[in-house]
């Protein structure tokens, strides 16, 4: 059934010169401009539970549950901006590394989206230790994929 339904959109896409996936034709520039504000808004909710983790700022649950919320919809959508098109655009810190080695990027976003599943679940459980324990997971997997895969400032 399926492969009907690709059969068709595919011959729908040949005959219409239509194309087959939804992002072939946005311009590489518009892809990274997106890929970066996806990043820009994971920092917006993620970086201030930091220094809560850290004991700096008051704990507030409500907030680490709600940004949580968020992260766990942001995370998902940088991924379809990294193709190899935008290799050559200005004003991108991605390295041509995400292209050698996919499956690492690949498991490095894989590690970041389980960590920020994780921490929707636990900044509901009221364990103030455990949330705290969470963000510090999290950050570290975005950390980790910039280590290998964006360039230093
Ligand atoms: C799988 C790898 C990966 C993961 C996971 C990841 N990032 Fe990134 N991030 C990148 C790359 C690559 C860039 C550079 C993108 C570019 O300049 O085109 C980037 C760029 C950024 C930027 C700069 C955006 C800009 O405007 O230049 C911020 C801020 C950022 N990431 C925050 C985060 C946060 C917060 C997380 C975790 C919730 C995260 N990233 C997870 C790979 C990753």
């Amino acid at each position: 059934m399926r492969i009907n339904i690709v059969a068709a959109a595919a011959a729908f896409a040949l005959s219409t010169s239509y194309s087959l996936t939804a992002f072939s034709q946005a311009k590489p520039e518009t892809l990274v401009e997106q890929r970066q504000a996806a990043m820009t808004l994971q920092a917006k909710y993620l970086f201030p539970l930091v220094p809560m983790a850290q004991g700096r700022v008051p704990f507030d649950a409500a907030t680490v549950a709600r940004n949580a919320a968020y992260l766990d919809v942001l995370i998902k959508m940088p991924w379809d901006g990294f193709v190899p098109s935008t290799e050559g655009v200005k004003n991108t810190r991605a390295l041509p590394a995400i292209y050698k080695d996919e499956a690492k990027f690949k498991a490095a976003q894989e590690r970041t989206q389980a960590e920020v599943s994780k921490l929707v679940v636990v900044s509901k459980s009221g364990n103030e230790a455990n949330i705290k324990a969470q963000i510090t997971q999290t950050v570290n997997a975005c950390n980790s994929c910039h280590d290998s895969f964006r360039a230093k400032r």
